[in-house]
């Protein structure tokens, strides 16, 4: 066993032979593409810290919608600025919010599209947390579980088919299930931000979701990078409690968390390449630095063969023409 009987540079000769053996594939119909939805916007608006993305008005959310969907995308998670936050994040309980507005357009728009729905108050509360807080400003985790239940209810009554929270409550996913199934959306499958790490690369972001937090940050609730012990025992809490879809999220930075997730549970995997690990491919390809089809092809073959059947990404309708349907 070994050289000269074995030669791996023999596969590697020409393209298709290449393509005939290659191990990973990206297909567009693993790719889900997010749109703020804001509703303090008259026009979409440029967010400068994501070039090439943008926030839109709930009436407007169609057009890039459309244009992603030409692209081949089927797969959109929404994410909602309200006009008005407040200590307990009432406007993502209100039956017409900023997000069900633009489900309401989309599902008449696209019946078939699979619409996602982020289901966290950091953008709705005026604080900027994931959760409400008590008087002396600490996390209110069980507090905040029914208002998590009812964000999720409004989002399923205006259409959505999938629901994903991202707040990192313990025992949201219990909660959200039981709302949904009292509500008459048993039916409806839930995508649970599992794996979410307290990330330096949610940055650009929170500069278009209005959400970072006013004082302190998420490491009350979100987890430590260097745990991966923890977001097994996370993934199986979700996953018990009725996860239908478990996620690990930032992606590139968190690859071997994915293929511990892909060896260890049999659902599906859902991988976030957040706003960070977009906004620094899109820099340094700005500045020459590197080859941005390249780098972008090869970020995501990166997180399919660590393990994720479905990968978020704002590249989604850009890299759609170059990979197979
Ligand atoms: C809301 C939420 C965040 C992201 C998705 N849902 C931000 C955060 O937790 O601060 C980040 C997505 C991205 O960076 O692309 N909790």
């Amino acid at each position: 066993m070994g050289f000269p009987t074995h030669r791996p540079r023999r596969l590697r000769s020409n393209p298709a032979l290449r393509r005939l053996t290659g191990e990973t594939r990206l297909h567009v119909s693993d790719l889900v593409f997010p749109l703020f939805v804001d509703e303090n916007l008259n026009v979409s608006t440029p967010i400068q810290a994501m070039p090439g993305q943008s926030s839109h008005p709930p009436a407007e959310i169609g057009r890039p919608a459309a244009v992603a969907f030409g692209a081949g995308i089927r797969a959109f998670l929404l994410f909602g600025v309200p006009r008005t936050k407040d200590a307990e994040g009432s406007a993502a309980r209100h039956p017409e919010n900023v997000v069900t507005k633009a489900l309401t357009i989309l599902r008449r728009e696209f019946p078939e599209a699979v619409l996602i729905t982020d289901v966290c108050l950091c953008a709705y509360t005026n604080h900027g947390h994931c959760g409400v807080l008590s008087a002396n400003g600490e996390i209110m985790n069980d507090a905040t579980l029914p208002l998590l239940g009812q964000m999720a209810v409004t989002h399923a009554q205006a259409g959505a088919d999938l629901i994903a929270p991202s707040d990192m409550m313990d025992g949201r996913i219990q909660a959200i299930r039981a709302d949904l199934d009292r509500s008459g959306f048993s039916h409806l499958p839930i995508m649970a931000y599992s794996a979410k790490y307290a990330s330096s690369f949610y940055g650009p972001f929170r500069e278009a979701a209005h959400s970072s937090p006013q004082a302190g940050d998420r490491k009350g609730y979100q987890m430590d990078p260097g745990n991966r012990r923890e977001a097994l025992i996370e993934m199986q809490l979700d996953h018990d409690e009725g996860a239908d879809i478990l996620m690990v999220k930032p992606a590139l930075p968190y690859l071997d968390i994915i293929r511990e997730a892909r060896n260890r549970f049999s659902c599906p995997i859902a991988a976030y390449q957040v706003s960070g690990e977009y906004s620094m491919i899109r820099a340094a390809a700005a500045n020459g630095w590197i080859d941005e089809q390249a780098a972008i092809l090869e970020s995501l073959v990166a997180i399919r063969r660590a393990g994720a059947d479905l990968i978020i990404t704002y590249f989604a309708p850009e890299v759609a023409p170059w990979i197979t349907p």
